[in-house]
């Protein structure tokens, strides 16, 4: 049997090689007939007429230089009518080189996926690969080869509206997460369902200072190996066809002509073999940087430093040629760029058939697909946060009379997409998306009266609304409130320094709940928010982010316990802006706080606790779990070896429910000091009333890692505490054990 499978693995890599190898003579070929002109042609993409993603150039020539072979790839084309169009175009040029049709597909195309940081909080990978799989399906359908997506940035600073877009603030669990991603996206490469995956933003974007968006990062060399740079590897690893690099300055060079993250990082040390693909402009913005005078200088910076194709700046379309023949850019670099895209071109398919991903049937069949809502809907389900549930208020027995559901999100249906979603001009979101309201309709039907107030608008300062929602609470048997934040303030250029509700929605809060009727909170939002008061005075809290197509289903399968919850958040909710940034995997200090009330001469505010609002991983469930009997197999290991652990964990309440059981490790002592606490492993579990299962783990050297001081990953000898968790802060069970020589 064994043997078998060692000749079949042997024969599909053989197999493998050669179509590479093909592939390579291929482009090869191809190279040689281009001219130098064709070959930058190669290198330049050009935004579209749909939805701009980015401060938009008109180009009125771009036609004529599809025709002349002078674009190789367009972003922002919708649909397979527009695509045709235009590959149609390409197909007049002189080598009939496809173009290659990019699209940020962030959260589903026509089926609206929750936003990223929302399915991060299901924890549950296969649901996120799946999501990826759908998006880009429906995608690929649509005329579409590559999506910008995924963005595997770390994001420890709420402020950072570009925190949706990714899984969080934790490198693990982060890194899990862009391999789930990258390989829901690319599918099999070569398949008409394929998309080329694009990791991005490469690299340490997430650290933007201040939070403040397209800022500079500083960071030491160790941080970024250790807590930013691990995604990008997993996700290069799970097969990432290309990468874009990012708008910030990384210690005093932009990312875009950083050779050494580009090329020594990046195509040398990693090996990578796809292509880097600039952000929107950002070669050109090397320019308001400081680092380069003009474009020509920003072009020769970028292809030196590894950028293979430009997004909208025009500087290789007007640069690389006179560089070129000036001899400051060689001829072999450029034809190492060409050379990655065309092999993408050709490994998807498209010199063998340019219109393959054009077939206008298939678009219509993928985009009204009702598979795809369902897994929407379950999706949506799972990345709802259950934050508070005073007395067990949820879910709300399905006997209930009479509910008031009020807020300025119950009647929403596009703003429940979030930023970052696919705007279909022929799309009617009023259908396509189910708001809160009709989601609650479909699950209620005849069996309770619903009755609605607006209350308020999500930021004015009017509270003529609040009458009519006091009135309207007070004739209901509960009261269920939807805040939270507009689709657009959390997202791209959408950094805020005021991360509490805003407007006058938690006096809206308030109001209601002064009523004395049991009320339910629902905060829709693309990052942690700042809302004490709510979260100390009301019962019950569902944080649901913003959730896709399946919305108001998905709210009303948790509401109603048709879904039980099981979403725990991927990032730390602070207490107020001034504890930001705040990320469960801190140092300890020297002087660490031993509690929340220690000021003196200890690592605190005096004004503001140092404990977050609501901790990293932390979710409640409608059952609870009860964790016992961890067993090790061994309390010391050698490097070479594996602890295997075990231990019981039972469903105690009444309901099925699932557990993400988290383990945590801290190396006691370190020649560069290490985190309190550090995510190593997770697992989710299914459980029904009264079930017991033994979780195992496994704990290698690998996990044992950090990035030293000699700047390398090493595992050092020493004790560790282990730690299993329902929460970072919820830990337990405990022990340690020890690593020896
Ligand atoms: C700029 C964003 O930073 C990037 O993530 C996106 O993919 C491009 N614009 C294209 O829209």
């Amino acid at each position: 049997m064994k043997r078998k499978i060692t000749v079949g693995f042997l024969m599909l890599s053989f197999f493998a090689f050669s179509q590479q190898n093909t592939i390579d003579q291929k482009v090869n070929a191809l190279l040689k007939k281009m001219t130098i002109e064709e070959k930058i042609g190669q290198l330049n993409q050009y935004t579209g007429d749909n939805q701009a993603t980015g401060p938009i150039t008109i180009n009125p020539n771009k036609e004529a230089e599809i025709k002349q072979g002078l674009i190789g790839s367009m972003l922002n084309v919708l649909g397979t009518k527009y695509t045709r169009q235009y590959q149609e175009l390409a197909m007049q040029s002189r080598l009939k080189i496809p173009l290659l049709f990019a699209q940020d597909v962030i959260h589903g195309y026509k089926t609206s996926f929750p936003i990223p940081l929302a399915e991060a909080a299901s924890w549950d990978l296969a649901a996120m690969e799946l999501s990826a799989r759908v998006a880009a399906t429906q995608a690929a359908a649509s005329g579409i080869h590559w999506t910008f997506a995924p963005m595997v940035d770390i994001g420890r600073d709420p402020r950072w509206g570009r925190v949706m877009e990714g899984a969080g603030e934790d490198t693990y669990l982060g890194s899990r997460i862009a391999a789930a991603r990258v390989k829901g996206i690319q599918g099999k490469l070569g398949d008409v369902n394929s998309v080329l995956a694009c990791v991005k933003h490469f690299a340490a974007y997430g650290a933007a200072i201040g939070g403040r968006d397209y800022n500079s990062v500083d960071m030491s060399e160790r941080m970024l190996w250790e807590t930013y740079l691990p995604p990008f590897k997993s996700a290069l690893d799970a097969g990432a066809a290309t990468f874009m690099n990012s708008f910030n300055d990384l210690n005093g060079i932009p990312a875009t002509g950083n050779k050494y993250l580009q090329r020594d990082i990046l195509k040398g040390k990693w090996n990578f073999q796809g292509f880097v693909v600039s952000d929107w402009g950002s070669i050109g913005e090397m320019v308001a940087h400081g680092y380069v005078k003009d474009n020509k200088e920003a072009a020769l910076s970028a292809i030196t430093a590894g950028s293979d194709m430009d997004m909208e700046s025009n500087a290789y379309r007007y640069n690389l040629a006179q560089l070129v023949k000036e001899n400051k850019v060689s001829i072999t670099l450029i034809d190492d760029a060409v050379r990655r895209i065309l092999r993408k071109k050709f490994e998807l398919g498209l010199f063998e058939d340019p219109y393959k991903y054009c077939n206008t049937e298939r678009e219509q069949r993928e985009l009204n697909n009702p598979e795809h809502r369902k897994i929407a809907r379950e999706v949506a389900a799972k990345s709802i946060v259950l934050l508070k549930n005073e007395n067990d208020l949820l879910p709300i027995a399905k006997s209930t009379k009479k509910i008031a559901f009020i807020g300025p999100m119950v009647k929403e249906h596009k703003a429940n997409m979030g930023f970052w979603a696919v705007d279909l001009p022929e799309v009617d979101y009023n259908k396509e998306i189910v708001s809160q309201w009709e989601g609650l309709k479909n699950k209620v039907g005849k069996n309770a009266e619903l009755l609605y107030a607006k209350g308020c608008e999500i930021d004015d300062n009017n509270k003529e609304g609040f009458a009519e929602a006091v009135a309207t609470a007070m004739k209901a048997d509960v009261v269920i409130l939807s805040i939270g934040e507009r689709w657009d303030m959390s997202g791209e250029a959408k950094s805020r320094s005021n991360i509490h509700l805003p407007g006058v929605q938690e006096e809206l809060v308030k109001a209601i709940q002064a009523t004395g009727k049991p009320v339910v909170v629902l905060i829709n939002a693309g990052r942690p928010l700042v809302f004490n008061w709510t979260a100390d005075s009301v019962p019950a809290i569902l944080y649901t982010w913003w959730l896709g197509s399946e919305a108001g289903n998905a709210i009303a399968d948790v509401l109603f316990g048709d879904y039980n919850p099981s979403a725990k958040l991927p990032m730390t909710f602070p207490r107020d802006e001034g504890q930001i940034p705040i990320y469960y995997n801190h140092f300890n200090t020297g002087r660490p706080a031993p509690n929340d009330t220690a000021t003196h001469y200890v690592s605190a505010y005096i004004d503001l606790k140092n404990s977050p609002k609501f901790p990293f991983g932390f979710g409640l469930s409608y059952t609870q779990f009860e964790y016992s009997n961890l067993k090790l197999s061994q309390t010391k290991m050698k490097k070479n070896e594996t602890i295997e652990l075990a231990f019981q964990l039972k469903n105690t309440g009444k309901v099925a429910g699932e557990e993400v059981v988290q383990l945590y490790l801290r190396d006691k002592v370190g020649s560069v000091v290490r985190p309190v606490i550090e995510l190593k492993d997770f697992q989710k579990i299914k459980l029904n009333p009264g079930e017991t299962k033994t979780i195992r783990f496994s704990i290698n050297k690998e996990k044992l890692s950090f990035y030293g001081k000699d700047l390398n990953w090493i595992a050092e000898p020493g004790d560790f505490d282990l730690m299993i968790g329902s929460s970072s802060t919820d830990i337990r069970l405990k022990t340690i054990f020890e690593l020896i020589e």
